[in-house]
C-alpha cells in the first residue's frame, strides 16, 4: 500500500510521508507561469490540461508522498451558481450573503459545473507515479460559509460571527446546504481517482465550543458517514484550523480518520487529545520554511521525535506562503526522508 495510505489506516511509518498544504502555488516559477498563460485563476482551476499539469508540478520538483488537486475551496459555492472573483492582491471576492439566497444555490447545477474539476482528477489520477497518492478536497462547510456570509476574506468575521448567536437557524440552513453539496462533490472526486480527501475547515477557530460543535464537528461527521457508506476504503483528513482543545472532540465526533494540526498546536498535545488509532497530519510553521536553515532542520526534527511511533503525516500547520524559496522546500523533504 502507498505509504500516505498506510498511515491513513493507523501504521506508524517511519520516516513520515510528506506533502505541503498548497504545495502548488505562487512560490513555484513554473506556476506563476501557467498562472500567467490562463488569465485567471478560475480558468485555471477550469481547465484540465492546465490544473492537472500545476497538480504534478512539485511533485514532479520535490518528491512528495501525495499530489493534491489543484483547485480551491471556494469552487463548491461557485459551482452551485454563487458568484466568485479574485482580484490581484484582494484574494476571494463573493456576493454577501443576503436573505433569500439559500433558495438561489442550486444543486442541480453542480455536476456540470464540477466537470472540469473532476477531469482534472482522473488526468492527474492517470499521470500520477504510482508510488504516490492523490488527495482531493473540499473546504468546511462552516469556512466556506464564512467567505459567503462575508464576501470574501475577511480579519475579524464579524458577519458569520454575530449570525452564529443571532439567527443560528440561518447558518445552520447554510451549513446544511453545504454539507450535502461536499458530500456529492468529495464522492465525485473519489470516483475518478482520489484515493484520500481532505475537508480544510481553516476559520474553525472561530466558534465557541458549542457553535464548533454544531457548526464544524456535526457537518464533517456528516461528510465521513455519508463517504463512508458509498467508499468504506477511503480515508479522511480533517483540518479544523485553530481549533486548540477542541481537535480531540474533532476526532471523536466526527469520525475522520487524520486530523490536521495546525501551527499553534502542540504535537505531544494533540497526540494526548487525539485516540492513537488517528492519523496526525502536520504542522511545521510555514514561516520556518520561508526562514531554512538551522530554524528549519530544528523545527522539522522537534515534530518528527514528538511524533515518532504515532501515525503521522509531515505537513505544514498552514499553507506554504508565497515569499517560499523553492530550494527550502527541496530541503525540508530531504530532511524528513532522511530521519
Ligand atoms: O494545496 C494545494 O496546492 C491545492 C490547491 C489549494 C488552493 N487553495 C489553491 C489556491 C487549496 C487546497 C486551497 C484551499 C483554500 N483556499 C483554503 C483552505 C486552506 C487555507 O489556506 O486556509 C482557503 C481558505 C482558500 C480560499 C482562498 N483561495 C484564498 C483566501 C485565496 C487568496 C489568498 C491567496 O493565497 O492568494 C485563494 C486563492 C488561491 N487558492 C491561490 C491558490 C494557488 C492563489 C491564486 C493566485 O494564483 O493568485
Amino acid at each position: 500500500m502507498k505509504t500516505l495510505l498506510r498511515v491513513l489506516d493507523g501504521e506508524a511509518v517511519w520516516p513520515p510521508p510528506i506533502w505541503l498544504m498548497r504545495q502548488a502555488g505562487r512560490y513555484l516559477p513554473e506556476y506563476r507561469a501557467l498562472r500567467q498563460q490562463a488569465g485567471d485563476f478560475i480558468t485555471l482551476c477550469t481547465t484540465p490540461a492546465l490544473a492537472a499539469e500545476i497538480t504534478l508540478q512539485p511533485v514532479r520538483r520535490f518528491g512528495m508522498d501525495a499530489a493534491i488537486l489543484f483547485s480551491d475551496i471556494l469552487m463548491l459555492p461557485w459551482a452551485l451558481g454563487y458568484g466568485l472573483s479574485f482580484r490581484e492582491g484582494e484574494g476571494p471576492v463573493l456576493p454577501r450573503l443576503q436573505p433569500g439566497d439559500l433558495s438561489r444555490l442550486d444543486p442541480d447545477r453542480l455536476l456540470p459545473a464540477i466537470a472540469p474539476i473532476i477531469e482534472t482528477v482522473r488526468r492527474v489520477a492517470a499521470a500520477l507515479d504510482p508510488a504516490l497518492a492523490l488527495i482531493g478536497f473540499a473546504g468546511g462547510p462552516f469556512t466556506v460559509a464564512c467567505y459567503m456570509v462575508e464576501g470574501g476574506g475577511s480579519k475579524d468575521h464579524p458577519r458569520i460571527r454575530a449570525l452564529a448567536y443571532e439567527d443560528p437557524a440561518v447558518l445552520a440552513a447554510l451549513i446544511d446546504r453545504l454539507t450535502e453539496a461536499t458530500v456529492v462533490y468529495l464522492a465525485a472526486q473519489i470516483e475518478a481517482g482520489a484515493e484520500a480527501v481532505m475537508l480544510f475547515d481553516s476559520w474553525a477557530g472561530l466558534l465557541s465550543p458549542r457553535q464548533f460543535q454544531a457548526h464544524v464537528a456535526l457537518p464533517a461527521r456528516r461528510i465521513v458517514a455519508a463517504l463512508k457508506q458509498r467508499f468504506p476504503q477511503t480515508p479522511v483528513i480533517g483540518f479544523p484550523r485553530l481549533a486548540g482543545t477542541l481537535l480531540g472532540i474533532y476526532a471523536e465526533s466526527s469520525g475522520v480518520d487524520a486530523v490536521g494540526m495546525d501551527t499553534a498546536v502542540d504535537p505531544r498535545v494533540a497526540a494526548r487529545l487525539v485516540a492513537r488509532t488517528t492519523a496526525l497530519q502536520g504542522n511545521l510553521d510555514p514561516m520556518a520554511l520561508v526562514a531554512g536553515g538551522p530554524v528549519l532542520e530544528g523545527e522539522t526534527r522537534s515534530i518528527l521525535e514528538a511524533m515518532r511511533g504515532r501515525p503521522h503525516i509531515f505537513n505544514l500547520g498552514h499553507g506554504i506562503v508565497p515569499a517560499t524559496p523553492p530550494e527550502h522546500v527541496a530541503a525540508l523533504v530531504r530532511l524528513v526522508r532522511d530521519a
